[in-house]
């Protein structure tokens, strides 16, 4: 199939890679030049594992094609997918102005029959604008034919989005005509061979679904952050409690992991967004605001062990940081919990010591002030970061933190402490190393 791609981000780069892989010809098509002209040159304007060998591949086979122009690259394109970006708006909603426009330019340069498929997160009726904006412009150009606008949310997890799109565990049409959803049922097919698993319905429970899947998984992780906060309070072991609770499946093991809260692009956004809509419709979602605020809260808990640990106050100490990433196997920093423990160490006078695999780029980008004043530190190694620190904050678990060389991290430190965010440690194990370890909702 003749596809077309808008939106060389995250969503769209991996949707045409894997389309292509499958055999399709996509274009991908994006508005920075720059963008573009690194693709051709075979290198990824996103990490994730896997991506570029699977973009140059297609590329050199000549089934993906990047480019900055819209009109040329659509003649032909049975399917168009719009993955541009939808951010949070100051008011908490999310903003849909760069799909609106895409649909506008597509509108005037559609010259047959088109599915135009939703693919970005967008709130309930985004994709009935989109066919409104098309069915204009086919009026005003006197056609007697219409474009089908499907809405086709993502499921993918940074750092797993290729396998995700492999291996999909649903694929949602929001559909309202037979022939858009026939034609969609073939692109997927290759995805979901021996399994049944698109479900068709109309596109506004599509559009629900996605913000409905999203803000559960965010409730479950809220909700055993509270059950995990009431646990150190009363001396039991979250962890304990997660596998008895995970046994039942009807609770599952996924997403129960206490923490120092959830970040990313998806789950704070969604849940704004979710709330916007409500409030549009003057409803409230009161067990939502709850998943949010105990989420800001939760952020704050690695700042509040380490001043409960240094009565005299945190001026002046050394406290490193493993992990900067919202969560391992990607380098985005949006809304980490890292950012909440680095500002305020930063605003209360500590320096920072910190390592992340492939992240300490962009949180130097961030903090360009502190990394000049010395006060923020970014190291290559995840030992370096340990010398003469009086904490070591774990807040992203990737798996080179797993079995570190505790001997040695007690000889670097200056107190061997570790406020362990992702409760990754066995208290007992490192209490043989001479450390202190604070977890989240574990017994010391
Ligand atoms: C999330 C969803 O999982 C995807 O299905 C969805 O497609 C995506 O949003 C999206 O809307 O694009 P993602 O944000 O990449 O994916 O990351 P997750 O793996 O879901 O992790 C989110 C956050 O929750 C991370 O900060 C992670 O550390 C935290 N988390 C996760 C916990 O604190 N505890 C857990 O038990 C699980």
């Amino acid at each position: 199939m003749q596809i077309t791609v808008i939106g060389c981000g995250y969503v769209g780069l991996v949707t045409a890679a894997c389309f292509a892989e499958m055999g399709n010809r996509v274009a991908c098509v994006d508005t920075s030049a720059e963008r573009v002209e690194a693709l051709h040159r075979g290198i990824s304007p996103i990490f994730e594992p896997g991506i570029e060998a699977l973009l140059q591949t297609n590329h050199a086979a000549g089934r993906l094609t990047f480019s900055s122009q819209l009109n040329p690259v659509l003649r032909n394109s049975e399917v168009v997918f719009i993955a541009v970006g939808t951010p949070s708006a100051a008011d908490g909603s999310a903003d849909v102005s760069q799909i609106l426009e895409v649909a506008a330019q597509l509108g005037g340069a559609l010259e047959s029959p088109t599915i135009v498929v939703c693919k970005s997160t967008a709130p309930v009726g985004t994709a009935c604008r989109v066919q409104s904006i098309l069915d204009q412009h086919c009026q005003r150009r006197g056609v007697n034919w219409r474009h089908s606008v499907v809405s086709n949310p993502e499921f993918l997890k940074e750092g797993a989005a290729i396998d995700d799109f492999m291996r999909p565990d649903r694929i949602i049409l929001g559909a309202e005509d037979a022939s858009a959803e026939r034609t969609m049922r073939r692109l997927y097919e290759p995805f979901v061979r021996n399994h049944d698993r698109i479900l068709c319905m109309p596109r506004r429970a599509a559009e629900m679904t996605k913000y409905a899947a999203n803000t559960f998984l965010a409730t479950k992780i809220s909700f055993i952050n509270e059950v995990a906060n009431l646990c150190e309070s009363l001396g039991v072991d979250v962890e304990e409690v997660r596998k008895g609770i995970g046994a039942d499946p009807r609770i599952g093991h996924h997403f129960i992991y206490a923490g120092c809260g959830y970040g990313g692009s998806c789950f704070p956004k969604d849940i704004r967004a979710m709330l916007h809509m409500a409030q549009e419709r003057e409803m409230q979602l009161p067990i939502l605001q709850a998943v949010e605020a105990r989420n800001q809260a939760q952020k704050t808990w690695p700042m509040r062990m380490l001043r409960k640990l240094y009565s005299e106050g945190v001026a002046g100490k050394t406290v490193a940081i493993w992990g900067l990433a919202f969560k391992p196997g990607t380098d985005d920093i949006r809304d980490a919990p890292s950012r909440v423990l680095i500002e305020g160490l930063l605003d209360l006078g500590a320096r920072v010591q910190a390592f992340d695999p492939i992240a300490s780029e962009n949180i130097a980008k961030a903090y360009p002030e502190a990394v000049a004043r010395g006060q923020l530190r970014l190291f290559s190694d995840p030992y370096a970061v340990l010398n003469d620190a009086d904490a070591l904050a774990l807040i992203t678990e990737w798996k080179q933190f797993r079995q570190p060389d505790f001997a040695l991290m007690a000889r670097l430190m200056r107190e061997p402490v570790i406020v362990d965010g992702r409760n990754q440690y066995d208290p007992a194990v490192l209490g043989t190393f001479g450390f202190r370890h604070v977890g989240v909702g574990r017994v010391p």
